[in-house]
């Protein structure tokens, strides 16, 4: 099996589990994002970018792979409108690399893990049959790798799997994101005693998922047959305010809850999505609840070192870009 992004917050898990399943791991990630701590123990690691066409078809010379997760991105879903290039070379063009190798050496099996912001400012519930109208060049780059990879499988029968999640939280995520995701920032906030920015007045829900409601099952996308070629939403089915989600955090953490109002941004202010295809073809049902898995990622949050909060070097478009996120001068 090849995993993409390995370093990554949620690649490392599934990496976990399907070392768990027996499976062997090759894992690839730049670590622009992720980091080498994060990688399990048993994965035959790559560092390299997945941009880099040359590299991508020497992964190959570990191969031959029957499974490919790929996982590897660039997901500050609202900082993508600034830095569009990037955004379509990182998890567009790169995806493409990555395809046309499997495709060349006959891949069984292509799972991608796509997202939620396909849907865009979709009506709720949002279920697999809603047409997909992303509304961010993030969205839309997962939307079109969807589509080439269906594409894909038209024309020369490599399979599928592609898995739409959302919100996801939890251990080995990196707080230090100055631009995603909420979850990360709040605890990041409030490990260094900051107030948490809340964008907008914080009544915005969302449905927060703990990884190991994800990552588990998308390890076993190849052992499942009934998924073959299909597209699954995944995640927590309970809404919460991001406001109720700043006193989970802040009473796991043991402190007071201080927040602090960033301007509203263009985002949709309720999202429900719908999971029942996914609990029916996989026989799953929600294991952690918020209070439990904010529990849970503020024990691991508690032990990490202090790290400083990353910013992204080369903002492609400063016009509207929000004030906090201007690089210093
Ligand atoms: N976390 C969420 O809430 C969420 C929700 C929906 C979808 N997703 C998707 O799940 C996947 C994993 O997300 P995550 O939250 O673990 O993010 P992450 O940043 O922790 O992991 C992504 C990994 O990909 C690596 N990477 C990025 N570009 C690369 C490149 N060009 N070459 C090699 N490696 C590269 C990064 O270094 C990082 O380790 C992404 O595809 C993301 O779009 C995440």
């Amino acid at each position: 099996m090849l995993v993409t992004g390995v370093g990554g917050f949620v690649g490392s898990h599934v990496a976990d589990h399907c070392l768990a399943l027996g499976m062997e791991v090759v894992g690839i990630d730049d670590f622009s994002g992720g980091s080498a701590e994060n990688v399990p123990r048993g994965v035959e690691m790559v560092i390299g970018d997945l941009r880099d066409a040359s590299l991508v078809r020497s992964l190959w010379d570990r191969g031959p792979f029957n499974c490919i997760y790929h996982l590897a991105a660039y997901a500050a879903e609202s900082l993508s409108h600034y830095i569009r290039r990037f955004n379509y070379e990182n998890n567009l063009l790169a995806s493409v690399n990555l395809l046309n190798e499997a495709v060349r050496h006959e891949t069984e099996l292509f799972v991608f893990v796509s997202s939620s912001a396909v849907y865009g400012q979709g009506t709720e519930p949002l279920t697999e049959q809603v047409l997909p109208r992303p509304f961010d060049p993030y969205g839309i780059a997962k939307y079109a790798f969807e589509m080439d990879l269906q594409a894909a499988h038209a024309l020369f029968g490599i399979e599928y799997v592609i898995w739409r999640p959302h919100n996801i939280y939890g251990e080995r995520q990196n707080i230090a994101d100055h631009y995603r995701n909420v979850v990360g920032i709040f605890m990041n906030q409030g490990l260094r005693g900051e107030p948490m920015t809340v964008v907008g007045d914080g009544f915005q829900s969302r449905a927060f998922s703990h990884v190991d409601d994800v990552a588990p099952w998308i390890a076993r996308s190849p052992l499942t047959p009934a998924a073959r070629n299909q597209i699954f939403n995944i995640g927590a089915e309970t809404s919460h305010t991001v406001l109720e989600l700043a006193e989970r955090v802040a009473a796991a953490l043991g402190t007071p809850c201080r927040i602090r109002h960033l301007p509203a941004r263009p985002e949709p202010s309720h999202l429900m999505v719908d999971h029942a295809k996914f609990r029916r073809i996989f026989g799953a049902s929600e294991a952690v609840g918020l209070d439990e898995g904010i529990r849970k990622m503020a024990e691991w949050a508690r032990g990490q070192k202090h790290r400083p909060t990353a910013r992204f070097e080369g903002i492609e478009i400063l016009r509207n870009l929000p004030d906090h996120w201007r690089p210093a001068r």
